[in-house]
């Protein structure tokens, strides 16, 4: 039998850092048992521009079809603010996400035990928090048509277009709902309903594909009022479903209830390929912060997690991904902190590779 093959895509500014560490934990899998991978590597984003011209080469994007998974760092950077928006570092990540039509992206937001008091709200509010945002991520207003600037009279107008077909609204829900009968089974999807008519189909199609789910508790809510009540109370949600643009929104805002934007990672996922595993490629929710960028101040944990989501959801690895947050719970709760986790503590901040092996140290005791 062939390893399993992974394409790293490190991409820009902290994306190699912490993609390094990642690398650290790979090979202790296969050094000591667990899973080998076949791993290759190509660039992705600004690096990708500086040397093909193309924020995402053909030959790149050929091979990320070919993979069982795909893992990312981080893309863009102040240098290429300039370009025209198709050569942008995004359109590379872009570009991924379409072609190989990873409609259902997973972002959970978990606040770890030992970072609860970092979080900007309370502690109760966000201890033990345990929510998984499933965004629709190919299609929407970041893709619709028509789009563009136009000339309008003797002005410009910036144009872009909400737009959602039944199917790509049900494959999403059925993604949700899949996920919740696995978790709390409790579904809350989101949308602008009363003001948008994507939001009307989009609510009567999750409704539609809940009758396939009976056990799962589904409820419905504007948007806006979603965001007040997730920073009002977010434990009330178990998985929430949402549209690509709200989910981006939603999904940072959840992100940093837990304390920390670097901790957490996402599972973009596609229809099953012929071997049975999704389409896949796994990143963490954060960006590429060129401000820390080669300065060793990164934190990796959120693209360590993210492999772990990969083990568990493209590897049937469910045993090792544990392992793999096991492991990052122990060194929080050891006081290891990366200089994003301090605040005002006045401690010495570890390096981003002084938490990757601290990380690889904690998951060969188990
Ligand atoms: C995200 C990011 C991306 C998005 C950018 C980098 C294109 O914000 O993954 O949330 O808007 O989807
Ligand atoms: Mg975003």
């Amino acid at each position: 039998m062939t390893n399993p093959s992974l394409l790293i895509l490190p991409g820009d500014g902290i994306g190699p850092e912490v993609m390094a560490e990642v690398r650290k934990v790979i090979d202790w899998f296969g050094a000591n048992g667990g899973p080998v991978f076949d791993v290759s590597e190509d660039l992705v984003g600004g690096c990708a521009y500086d040397a093909h011209g193309t924020p995402l080469h053909d030959d790149t994007m050929a091979r990320a079809q070919e993979v069982d998974a795909v893992l990312l760092g981080a893309v863009g950077g102040p240098k290429y603010d300039s370009l025209d928006f198709s050569l942008k570092p995004e359109r590379g990540l872009l570009r991924l996400r379409k072609e190989m039509d990873l409609y259902a992206n997973l972002r959970p937001a978990q606040c770890f035990d030992a970072l609860a008091d970092f979080s900007s709200l309370k502690t109760e509010v966000v201890s033990g928090l345990d929510i998984m945002i499933v965004r629709e991520l190919t299609s929407g207003v970041y893709f619709g048509e028509p789009r563009g600037i136009i000339e309008e009279g003797n002005e410009r107008v910036g144009v872009n277009t909400q737009r959602y077909t039944e199917s790509e609204i049900d494959r999403v829900a059925r993604s949700a709902f899949e996920l919740a009968m696995r978790r709390g089974k409790r579904l809350c999807s989101m949308e602008k309903a009363n003001v948008m008519e994507s939001g009307v189909l989009w609510r009567e199609v999750v409704t539609q594909v809940g009758k396939d789910y009976p056990e799962v508790e589904l409820s419905h809510m504007y948007a806006d009022a979603g965001a007040m009540q997730l920073t009002r109370w977010p434990k009330q949600f178990d998985v929430i479903v949402t549209d690509n643009l709200f989910g981006d929104l939603l999904s940072d805002l959840a992100a940093m209830l837990t304390g920390s934007l670097g901790m957490l990672p996402s599972a973009s996922l596609g229809a099953p390929m012929a071997n049975g595993r999704p389409k896949a490629l796994y990143e963490p929710v954060h960006g590429s912060a060129p401000d820390i960028a080669g300065q060793g101040k990164a934190n990796p944990i959120a693209c360590i997690l993210s492999f772990a989501m990969a083990l568990r959801y493209s590897f049937d690895r469910g045993e090792d991904a544990a392992r793999v947050e096991r492991a990052v719970e122990t060194v929080l709760a050891d006081g290891l902190r990366t200089a994003d986790l301090l605040g005002e503590e006045g401690k010495a901040p570890v390096s981003t590779s002084e938490m990757g092996d601290a990380i690889v140290a904690a998951l060969a005791k188990g």
